[in-house]
């Protein structure tokens, strides 16, 4: 079945798909829909041979301005335990593809928060990002506390989760939580020509690159180094390794298969 909010170029550049959230009236609220659609996207996208990174956007004014709070303002304590609407991250967490965020306008509250599970992140002059949940009587609830702590640090990750303020892009390059920022009619372009330039790489090298730096957010420096040590090594059993390495003592560009 054709998703209903969400779009898929499947082949913007060699190698790079891209998805684009598509509510464009409700600036890409992310609705139950939305994620759903997203996850089984990414998931499939995960498993096709012929993509190797992934750009995920939205529109030029929002890349998503939060979950959908029509959707969740009459739930109840017991709805919200029983739909567990945030497990739909867990499973977006898992794409082991590197994903490129695309960002201009919104991207607050959820869609902050979906734009951190993101790899890389590139923004427009005009992109604001917040975490205004405290604005609602409530709090960032999809990992906008700890991602945005770990990105920004302690005290611009206060300010924004308890007073709801937004900053501005070059705020948030400043702060460390984006790759950089460009004019807004190339944000998109800017975030392919990343995605291409990471999609020449060995496939399997970018999996496992991606899974070695986000291990070192959930471990200990040795536990970490150790994961590393062993991706490394792994890495040796596939034929991008001998490739890579003998096209560089030929003098030649390597041809990577991910096999
Ligand atoms: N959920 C549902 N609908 C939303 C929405 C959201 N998060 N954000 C915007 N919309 C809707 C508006 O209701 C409006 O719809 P109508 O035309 O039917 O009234 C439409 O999108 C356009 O929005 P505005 O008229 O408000 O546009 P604006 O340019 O004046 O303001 C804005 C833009 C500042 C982003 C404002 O829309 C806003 O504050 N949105 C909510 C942001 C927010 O609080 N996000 C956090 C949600 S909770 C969350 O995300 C929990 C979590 O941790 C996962």
């Amino acid at each position: 079945m054709q998703p209903e909010h969400i779009i898929i170029h499947p082949e913007v550049a060699p190698y790079v798909a891209h998805i684009q959230l598509n509510r464009p009236k409700e600036l890409n609220a992310l609705n139950l829909q939305l994620m759903g659609e997203l996850r089984d996207a990414l998931k499939a996208l995960d498993a096709d041979d012929s993509v190797r990174v992934i750009v995920l956007s939205g529109n030029e004014k929002a890349f998503a301005a939060g979950a959908d709070i029509k959707q969740m303002a009459g739930k109840s304590a017991i709805d919200m335990y029983t739909t567990d609407q945030f497990s739909t991250w867990d499973t977006i967490k898992k794409t082991k593809k590197p994903i490129i965020a695309a960002v201009s306008g919104f991207a607050l509250g959820g869609g902050c928060e979906l734009m951190m599970l993101c790899d890389m992140i590139v923004a427009s002059e005009t992109a604001r990002f917040g975490q205004p949940e405290i604005k609602l009587g409530v709090m960032p609830g999809a990992g906008g506390t700890q991602r945005l702590t770990r990105a920004v640090g302690k005290a611009l990750a206060m300010e924004m989760v308890l007073t709801g303020r937004f900053i501005t892009a070059q705020e948030a390059l400043q702060a460390g939580l984006i790759n950089r920022v460009v004019p807004v009619e190339l944000y998109l372009q800017e975030a392919v020509k990343l995605a291409k330039e990471a999609a020449a790489m060995s496939p399997l090298a970018l999996k496992m690159a991606k899974e070695a730096v986000l291990k070192a957010f959930d471990t200990t420096l040795e536990e970490g180094l150790h994961f590393e040590r062993k991706n490394f090594y792994l890495l040796f059993a596939g034929e991008d390794q001998k490739e890579g390495m003998q096209a560089f003592i030929e003098k030649r560009a390597p041809v990577f298969t991910g096999k």
